[in-house]
């Protein structure tokens, strides 16, 4: 039997509420399946940096490289200066762990509401692999004269040939793997960015010389945007550098549900991964007992995936899936008047009746 070593952050904000709902179910999936996991908890946040000026130490980092997964609540303090956490914390994490896929399915669930007319389970339905360690996110740039009338501000996108091939060779072997549609959509702004995404754009079509089995089509970000509304269904995986991914899937969370059911995975397929809700800390909502736990439920169930645990991977999928369509659940929001408490309820009680 399986025994998984699981590093746990449940962050600031709501993040301890939903990884507590989370944990739930994990503990329950345990049961009825053949794996356990030890727990270890680290308390890396806003409320530990404002009364000791730490993020995360190099023994932290140490330890982290040991565990089978990280488990993610979410980081994000009113009072810490925009940057500082996310800089330190979820960022560095992704960055030291060398997390280079942030692994995104966009998938809407039946019974869930979506603002596109006239769109269903049937049309949205595909993952966006985004990069994850490189781009405009790497922090290189500086100011010059800065405060005066002559400032100048630079960032700078950095692109690799091993970061952007390690990323697409990833996307194509989804592609393979999910053995849905066979299509890899390249989505970038080549057609601006000649020199970064030029690279992109190479890498792809050489790459994909090795994939003659899975279909290539290409999307300019902005018209990414577009389609994504207009045509979900055209989608299976895409592949996009880390900027833009953060963009397009924050519209991906709106179309599949809100970002009551979006979750998400930082993969390092060599190293750690890290599984996370894509929603931020919600500190007006903090110890309410009111946000929707399951996107924290489904990145628990990315990572039973990623682990190799199946059996529990699907169980939960079916009891979100089983939930979602129950009606119990009016919508997924902050106001659905059912509570974080008894949405993870729900889950357990759908995950010991299929058992
Ligand atoms: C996300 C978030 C982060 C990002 C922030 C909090 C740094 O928006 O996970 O999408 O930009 O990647
Ligand atoms: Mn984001």
């Amino acid at each position: 039997m399986a025994k998984w070593k699981i590093a746990v952050i449940p962050g600031d904000g709501v993040g301890p509420e939903i990884i507590r709902e989370g944990l739930k179910v994990l503990d329950v999936v345990c049961k009825v399946t053949d794996f356990s996991y030890e727990k270890v908890d680290y308390d890396f946040s806003g409320e530990r940096y404002l009364r000791t000026k730490e993020l995360i130490s190099d023994t932290d980092f140490s330890e982290l490289r040991q565990m089978d997964a990280i488990y993610l609540g979410s980081v994000g303090h009113p009072e810490v200066k925009t940057g500082i956490l996310e800089k330190g914390v979820l960022l560095r994490l992704r960055f030291e762990l060398d997390q280079y896929i942030n692994l995104r399915p966009i998938k809407l669930y039946p019974g869930v509401w979506t603002p596109i007319k006239d769109k269903g389970p049937e049309h949205i339905d595909f993952t966006v692999v985004r990069e994850n360690t490189e781009g405009l996110y790497v922090g290189i740039g500086g100011f010059f004269k800065k405060g005066t009338p002559d400032e100048v501000a630079t960032q700078e996108m950095i692109n690799t040939r091993k970061g952007v091939e390690r990323c697409v060779r990833f996307a194509f072997e989804y592609a393979k793997k999910r053995n849905r549609e066979k299509k890899l959509t390249l989505v970038d702004k080549s057609n601006v960015l000649t020199y970064a995404h030029d690279l992109w754009q190479r890498v792809f079509h050489e790459v994909g010389s090795e994939y003659a089995d899975i279909k290539k089509d290409h999307a300019h970000v902005d018209a990414m945007c577009m389609w994504m509304v207009k045509n979900p269904e055209w989608f299976d995986v895409a592949v996009v550098c880390n900027m833009f991914g953060d963009i397009i899937t924050d519209l991906g969370a709106m179309i599949q549900g809100g970002m009551g059911v979006a979750a998400s995975g930082n993969i390092n397929p060599q190293g750690v991964s890290m599984f996370e809700p894509i929603h931020g800390s919600a500190p007006k909502y903090t110890g309410k007992n009111v946000i929707n736990p399951l996107a924290t439920i489904s990145a628990a169930q990315m990572m039973l995936d990623h682990l190799g645990e199946q059996k529990g991977s699907e169980l939960i999928e079916e009891a979100i899936i089983k939930v979602l369509s129950s009606g119990k659940l009016k919508d997924l929001s902050a106001k659905s008047g059912v509570s974080t408490s008894e949405v993870g309820d729900l889950i357990v009680a759908s995950i010991m009746e299929s058992a």
